[in-house]
């Protein structure tokens, strides 16, 4: 089959590699309709992790279920399902509690979680390709209406829209509140859709690319351009002095300055303990690791950043992180699509063959051309 393969930093390819087949009776093998690209590829994509040249990317699946193991009991051939990023098997501890981000089964090397296509996660090929096999079929397949409709908006479901949300959640989002959002990326703009789903009063989103701000402010939010000047200034002047009730991260350790010229990867955190009210929340869905061979400092290079705990203390914050349980929202949000009580499909800018991923890594890559969200379309033949 065709599938979207590493090569070296900044180039992929499409390569033929050999089919994906039944391993386990609790498989399924789904043929790809839609698979999205990420921001988190995009680690992969920079060389700057421990990703090998052959790895099949795509961890953000739909498709048609093409062939079913034998131990499999609720789902059939021709079943249309999307996966979530997280490979869980449904039966640990931390997946009975709910945190299906971090599976004690599914990853070979004892770190916790798993993910299609993602270095580090465990022994699982990614889905940017004709066909993807699906480990613990029965809990990881979320069932869809057959079909073709909403195909964009049901894509986000495998990621983004559950890891915006997760982001609301983990600050605590409630109706009424005002909330600040650092990143108008997908994860961003989902984190700030799904903050006005929850009923905030306003929501404020920060980045410094035109493209991206103009969608924050389509759907209601109230944009804030961070080349412009500090927006931690620009929020508190807006909010009568006194900042957010709660922020979010998603930015990550990718945080630019001002001109986008250089890295600064503490800043955003620094600057939502400055922008969120004493006693508030935030909630960082954003990526830190714990090293980056190309980190800005010493520091960064070993997973730690100057980060201001004292301030963080003074004013009481709470702080939630970590991979979103994808598994904990995808059904809920599936019914707010399938009802047309949300619709995340506006952030989808592009629909492309999979032939065309290396031109669509290279753009998405540098945020051009309105580059904010890609589906690879691999039953589409050029
Ligand atoms: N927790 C999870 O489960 C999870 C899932 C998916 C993605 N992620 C992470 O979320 C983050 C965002 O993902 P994405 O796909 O939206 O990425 P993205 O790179 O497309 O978006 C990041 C945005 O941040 C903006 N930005 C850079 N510096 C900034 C600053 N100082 N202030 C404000 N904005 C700034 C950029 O202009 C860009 O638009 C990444 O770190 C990604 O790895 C986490
Ligand atoms: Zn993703
Ligand atoms: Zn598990």
């Amino acid at each position: 089959m065709r599938a979207v393969v590493y090569l070296k930093p900044f180039e992929v390819g499409v390569e033929e590699v050999p089919d994906p087949r039944i391993e386990q009776p609790n498989d399924v093998i789904v043929r790809i309709t839609s698979a999205c690209i990420c921001g988190s590829d995009l680690h992969m994509y920079e060389g700057r992790t421990a990703a090998e040249p052959g790895i099949v990317f795509g961890h953000e699946n739909l498709g048609v279920i093409e062939e079913v193991g034998s131990g499999v009991t609720r789902l059939e051939q021709g079943d249309r399902v999307v996966m979530p990023f997280n490979v869980a098997c449904g039966f640990c501890k931390n997946c009975l509690a709910g945190n299906t981000g971090f599976c004690l089964t599914v990853n070979p090397s004892g770190f916790a979680g798993g993910a299609y296509g993602y270095v580090a996660m465990g022994p699982y090929p990614g889905g940017q390709a004709e066909y993807l096999r699906v480990p613990y079929a029965d809990f990881n397949c979320l069932p869809l209406p057959p079909g073709t409709d909403h195909e964009a908006d049901y894509a986000l479901l495998a990621d983004i829209f559950p890891t915006g949300y997760h982001g609301c959640e983990l600050a605590g989002v409630s109706p009424g509140e005002t909330v600040a959002v650092y990143g108008a990326g997908p994860v961003g703009l989902m984190a700030a859709y799904s903050a006005l789903l929850r009923g905030a009063a306003r929501v404020f989103v920060v980045d410094r690319v035109p493209e991206r701000l103009a969608k924050a402010a389509e759907i209601g939010a109230i944009p804030v351009d961070f080349s412009q000047g500090d927006p931690v200034a620009q929020i508190k002047e807006q909010t009568g002095g006194e900042g957010t009730d709660k922020g979010i991260d998603a930015v990550g350790y990718q945080a630019t300055t001002r001109d986008g010229d250089r890295e600064e990867p503490a800043t955003v955190l620094n600057q939502l303990v400055q922008t969120v009210r004493p006693t508030g929340a935030l909630g960082v869905p954003g990526l830190y690791v714990p090293s980056d061979p190309g980190g800005v400092d010493e520091h960064a290079r070993q997973g730690m950043l100057l980060v201001a705990i004292g301030t963080l203390f003074e004013k009481g914050l709470r702080v939630g992180t970590g991979q979103a349980n994808v598994k904990r929202y995808n059904r809920q949000l599936r019914d707010m699509i399938t009802e047309g009580r949300a619709k995340p499909g506006f952030i989808v800018s592009h629909e492309l063959p999979l032939e065309e991923a290396p031109l669509a890594y290279q753009k998405f890559d540098r945020r051009v051309e309105g580059y904010t969200k890609v589906i690879l379309k691999p039953d589409t033949i050029l």
